[in-house]
């Protein structure tokens, strides 16, 4: 320890620590007037900070803050925004005709892309993200249209769905379970799915055709014509065009003849159905998106 600290002074007026280390001193100088005062201002401005915006974590939540901000309330005011800023385009979507709609190019590049918004959040679960489909669930993108594939017939399968409960209007038709039902002998049925194998040319057991066509005269053809290529009244599929609902194996259609299907889709329209979603708009939009995939007519 040195023994005279307290006499020394640097040139600021400054004494040492009084602490030395083999010989070795420190001087006391203050901290610089400008640091300290920056130090205070950040303890002034944190405490504001948690004054003014939610800071405190609480029980439930965390404290609200005198300015009522939120990140949930900035999404929401976002939201408002944009509905404000769309609803003129939006009344004139809900107004217009449905067919005159895609020759006004504006309101029909707007409905397109609110359309694949839509899409994405109510319609890729079942159709798949790229309108694709799979098994019982249509694909959008050809031109096979189980229900009719005009932009009035897509709006209006959209607006009531298929075999639910939840629309008056939705659309309906029911396939016989033809082997659990016992209206068809399991022979009759191997001859029949054989037949109808032979009508998009898939391999199929040439012995059994010939039967096999009596048999759907009789049974098949009030739904899916006489030549196969069925009915959009009754949503009966093409069989003809080797595009498959529900697969075209020979197990694959064995299985639909025996049990049937019944693919179900919900109604979407609002104005349609208490359990609807979607706005009169939204509706229109994703129906002039599915109509321009390609397959529309
Ligand atoms: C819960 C599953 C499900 C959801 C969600 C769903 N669909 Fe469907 N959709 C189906 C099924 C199943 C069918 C076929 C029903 C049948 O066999 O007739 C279908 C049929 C259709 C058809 C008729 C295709 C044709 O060939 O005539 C269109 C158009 C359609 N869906 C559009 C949409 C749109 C647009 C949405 C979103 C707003 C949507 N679907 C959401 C299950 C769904
Ligand atoms: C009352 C009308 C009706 C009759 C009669 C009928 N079908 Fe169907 N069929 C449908 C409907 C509707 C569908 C769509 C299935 C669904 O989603 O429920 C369908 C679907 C099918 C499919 C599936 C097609 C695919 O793309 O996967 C096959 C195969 C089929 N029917 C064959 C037959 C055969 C064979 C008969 C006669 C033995 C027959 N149907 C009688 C209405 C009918």
């Amino acid at each position: 320890m040195s023994d005279n600290t307290s006499e020394k002074k640097n040139e600021h007026g400054h004494g040492t620590t009084g602490h030395s280390w083999d010989g070795i001193e420190e001087w006391d100088n203050p901290m610089p007037r400008w640091w300290v005062w920056t130090f205070y201002l950040t303890i002034i401005w944190a405490v504001g900070y948690t004054i003014a915006y939610p800071a405190w974590p609480m029980i439930n939540s965390a404290t609200a803050g005198v300015l009522g901000w939120s990140t949930r309330g900035d999404v929401a005011a976002e939201i408002s925004a944009v509905e404000e800023a769309n609803a003129p385009i939006n009344a004139k979507l809900e107004a217009a005709e449905l067919t005159a709609i895609a020759g006004d190019s504006e309101l029909n590049s707007y409905a397109v892309s609110a359309g694949a918004a839509v899409f994405k959040t109510w319609c890729a679960q079942c159709h798949g993200s790229g309108a694709a489909g799979a098994k019982g669930y249509p694909n959008l993108l050809d031109d096979d249209w189980l229900w009719g594939g005009t932009i009035e017939d897509i709006h209006f399968t959209i607006s009531h769905g298929i075999r639910n409960e939840d629309s008056d209007d939705a659309r309906y038709s029911e396939m016989p379970a033809f082997g659990r039902d016992d209206l068809l002998e399991k022979e009759e049925i191997s001859q029949v799915v054989n037949y109808v194998m032979s009508l998009s040319g898939e391999p199929n057991d040439a012995s059994k055709v010939e039967a096999g066509a009596v048999i759907y005269a009789d049974n098949c053809a009030s739904c899916h014509a006489d030549d196969g290529t069925g009915d959009i009244y009754q949503g009966a599929p093409n069989l003809a065009d080797a595009l498959w609902l529900y697969g075209g194996s020979y197990e694959d259609i064995t299985e639909t003849v025996n049990y049937s299907r019944y693919g179900v889709m919900p109604p979407w329209s609002a104005d349609a159905s208490p359990a609807g979603r979607l706005t009169e708009a939204q509706v229109r939009a994703v129906s002039l998106y599915v109509h321009q995939l390609g397959g529309g007519e």
